[in-house]
Formats: C-alpha cells, sequence, structure tokens
C-alpha cells in the first residue's frame, strides 16, 4: 500500500486533491494484485482510473489552454497514452490476461513518478504565474 507524501504536492490545492484520488486507486491495485482479484473487480478499479482521468486531465487541460501553456501538446500526449492504456488492459482483462493487475500496478507507479513528479512540476510555476493557487 502507499500513502501521499510531500514529495507528490505540487502545491496547486484543486490540482493535488485530484492527485491525492489516484492513490485510492493505486491501493485497491495493489490489493488486487495480491489477492488475484477477479475481472469485475480489476474491471472497477480500470473504470476508476478511466473516470480519474476524464475529469482530471480536463482539469489540467483546460487550464493549459486558458494560460496559453507552451507544453499543452506534449503534456496532453503523456494524459492520451494514460488513457489508452487503460484502455488496452481492458481488453486485456476481458481476454482473461493473468498477469494484468500487475501492468495495471506498474503503470499507475510509472505515473506517480513520471507524471506527477516530474512532467506535471513543469506547469507549475507557469500555473502559478497566472493566479493558480
Ligand atoms: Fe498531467
Amino acid at each position: 500500500m502507499i500513502e501521499w507524501d510531500d514529495k507528490y504536492n505540487i502545491n496547486i490545492s484543486l490540482i493535488d486533491e485530484e492527485h491525492k484520488k489516484l492513490i485510492g486507486i493505486i491501493n485497491k491495485a495493489v490489493i488486487a494484485k495480491q489477492h488475484k482479484s477477479n475481472q469485475e473487480t480489476i474491471l472497477e478499479i480500470l473504470n476508476e482510473m478511466m473516470t480519474f482521468a476524464l475529469k482530471h486531465f480536463t482539469t489540467e487541460e483546460s487550464y493549459m489552454i486558458q494560460f496559453n501553456y507552451p507544453e499543452y501538446q506534449y503534456h496532453k500526449e503523456e494524459h492520451m497514452d494514460f488513457s489508452m492504456k487503460t484502455l488496452s488492459y481492458q481488453s486485456k482483462v476481458l481476454d482473461g490476461d493473468p498477469y494484468v493487475a500487475n501492468e495495471i500496478l506498474e503503470c499507475l507507479k510509472q505515473w506517480m513518478i513520471i507524471h506527477i513528479q516530474v512532467t506535471d512540476r513543469k506547469y507549475v510555476d507557469y500555473f502559478k504565474k497566472n493566479g493558480l493557487k
């Protein structure tokens, strides 16, 4: 199980609140892997990932458009990649792939490291200059 850590904070409260929701999803994925959960449980986790992605990526991307963020295109591609992976895991589950829970968990952990701690950080100064807190 993982917990929210200060190293994940980007210090823009609305975005940190949304990122915190991802920890709950990751912990469900940890349990699903440990307990070798059934298809239905894994599909529920994937649904939560998709709902998270739709809402949260819209939050970030709307600010990027509003503030004319120069790295919008690149950032959006990483978001798209997350959504596409989530969709591909759905078909893997339905195909009976026994390793998909491991892949989902790995993907989520990588997201915390590579996206939240690196790519998201790049917009912080820019967003703050445009008045976000
Ligand atoms: Fe992002």
